[in-house]
């Protein structure tokens, strides 16, 4: 598959472009086409695999997939631009709107960074995933396995997310609902980041334990 990363230059959407280049064909996207070139000349050095990299929007026009790896605040800015070109296709989101204050990480979307962006993204088929999966360990998950939920509203949409986690060593997709479920699987991550600053626990992760040993 074609996976363009939107924000591929940051610290999640980098170690998956690192990841998903073992089996798919990654495009970085940033809003600097330079920036996109040089981290994609590093990751490529660094795995002896061909990453490219470009602008947001020629990364997404030209991928049959895209994540969208942004920190919430720029999200409605960065978003808005894309529609057109990601028309059709499967958009993941990993967002998470996560704000620090008073000492503590409070969740500040009214629906979840995912509904935000099916409702800016008119056309693409938006699902949920990665929320739960620090960046540390996005490429340490042989000896660690992480459980991944996704939500999605379309089950085809559903099937390419969970295909795309599937060919993550370590890595197992969830369907956990509708894309309103996404607002659960986002909070998750902020309880996260409280736990882990509270407990001083280093990347703490999830995974979904069943009581008949599945
Ligand atoms: N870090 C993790 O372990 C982790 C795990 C799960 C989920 N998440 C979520 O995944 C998303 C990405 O996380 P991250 O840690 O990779 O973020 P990040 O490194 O802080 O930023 C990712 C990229 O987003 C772009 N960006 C930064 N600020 C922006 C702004 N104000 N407006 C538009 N674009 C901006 C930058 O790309 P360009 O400058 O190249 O455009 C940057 O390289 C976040 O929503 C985060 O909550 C993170």
């Amino acid at each position: 598959m074609r996976v363009a990363i939107v924000g591929g230059t940051g610290k999640l959407g980098s170690a998956l472009a690192l990841a998903l280049s073992k089996n798919n064909d990654v495009i970085i996207g940033s809003r600097s086409r330079e920036k996109a070139e040089l981290t994609a000349d590093r990751l490529s050095a660094s795995s002896g695999r061909r990453i490219l990299g470009t602008a947001n929007r020629d990364a997404c026009s030209s991928s049959e997939i895209a994540i969208i790896s942004i920190p919430y605040t720029g999200m409605e800015s960065v978003i808005s631009d894309l529609a057109d070109v990601l028309r059709g296709k499967t958009v993941i989101s990993s967002v998470v709107p996560v704000e620090k204050r008073d000492g503590y990480f409070r969740y500040v979307s009214g629906t979840s960074a995912a509904e935000e962006i099916a409702s800016r993204l008119r056309g693409a088929s938006v699902c949920s995933a990665f929320h739960t999966v620090p960046y540390t360990l996005v490429n340490r998950t042989r000896n660690m396995p992480i459980d991944v939920p996704i939500a999605s509203d379309s089950p085809d949409s559903y099937k390419t997310a969970s295909m795309l986690i599937s060919s993550l060593d370590g890595m197992r997709p969830f369907y956990s609902g509708p894309l309103f479920t996404s607002r659960y699987i986002e909070s998750i991550t902020v309880l996260l980041l409280n736990i882990s600053k509270l407990n001083s626990l280093k990347n703490p992760f999830i995974r979904i334990v069943s009581a008949d040993g599945r």
